[in-house]
């Protein structure tokens, strides 16, 4: 089984691009940052809006969490619920670095997406988030990190929304992953991954480009 590791910051293309290379290649797909979204989301659902980081420790334990791996059916659900649209609302982009930065539930999130990696039915599974190719499998055959200039990302995830929300999503944007670059460093490419910079692609020559260094490694 190939397992391909992606990793780098919002708006890059990790998401989209990942899917889009998974169709193509007939791979899984694995988004782990829905996973930690998910956790924000059941954390607020539960009223630990202090979000300190026992409540969220302490939130783990009732936190019944399953996530398709068909990147033509994707779902996230949590206690049976469907969250694939709730996870992505403002209110949880706000509080989810806070939620990814307490060492238990990276501990623990870590050791579910290496499960799921385990027990892939596919040829490949691509996996993508901050620490795909450092901490989660650094020993994977693919190891890939996908940048973009600021700008371009901006205007990616601008692009996706009203202009009125845009200026204030630009903003998050850059101080979320700031927050995040404190936790995991997903600017720079770790000794051996391959570095993909799509600001002057586009989404098809993106996924074009991911698909050749994974049907190179093969
Ligand atoms: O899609 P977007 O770039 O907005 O973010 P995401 O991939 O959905 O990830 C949401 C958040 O989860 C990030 O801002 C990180 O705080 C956290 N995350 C993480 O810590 N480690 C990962 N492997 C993936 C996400
Ligand atoms: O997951 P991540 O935050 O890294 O980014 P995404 O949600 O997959 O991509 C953000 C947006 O950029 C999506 O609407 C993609 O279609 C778009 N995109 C693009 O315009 N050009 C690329 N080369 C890659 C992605």
């Amino acid at each position: 089984m190939t397992v391909v590791a992606i990793d780098g910051p919002a708006g890059s293309g990790k998401s989209s691009v990942s899917k889009g290379a998974a169709v193509e290649l007939d791979y899984a797909y694995l988004d782990t940052g829905a996973a930690y979204r998910a956790l924000a989301w059941f954390c607020l659902e539960n009223g630990v809006d202090t979000l300190g980081p026992s409540e969220i420790i302490e939130a783990l334990d009732d936190f019944d969490y399953e996530i398709g791996t068909d990147p033509e059916q994707y779902f996230v659900r949590v206690g049976g619920e469907d969250v694939v649209e709730a996870i992505r609302e403002p209110r949880v982009t706000a509080v989810v670095s806070s939620v990814a930065r307490v060492p238990e539930v990276r501990s623990f999130l870590t050791e579910l997406f290496r499960t799921i990696i385990r027990t892939t039915e596919k040829p490949g599974i691509i996996v993508e988030g901050r620490d795909i190719t450092t901490v989660v499998v650094p020993d994977a055959e693919v190891r890939i990190l996908l940048t973009a200039s600021e700008e371009a990302r901006m205007a990616r995830r601008s692009a996706e929304l009203s202009t009125e929300s845009a200026a204030i999503t630009a903003q998050q944007l850059s101080s979320r992953d700031a927050q995040d670059s404190r936790v995991v460093d997903f600017m720079n490419a770790a000794d051996g991954v391959v570095t993909v910079d799509s600001t002057e692609l586009d989404f098809e020559q993106t996924v074009s480009a991911v698909v050749e260094l994974v049907r190179d490694a093969a």
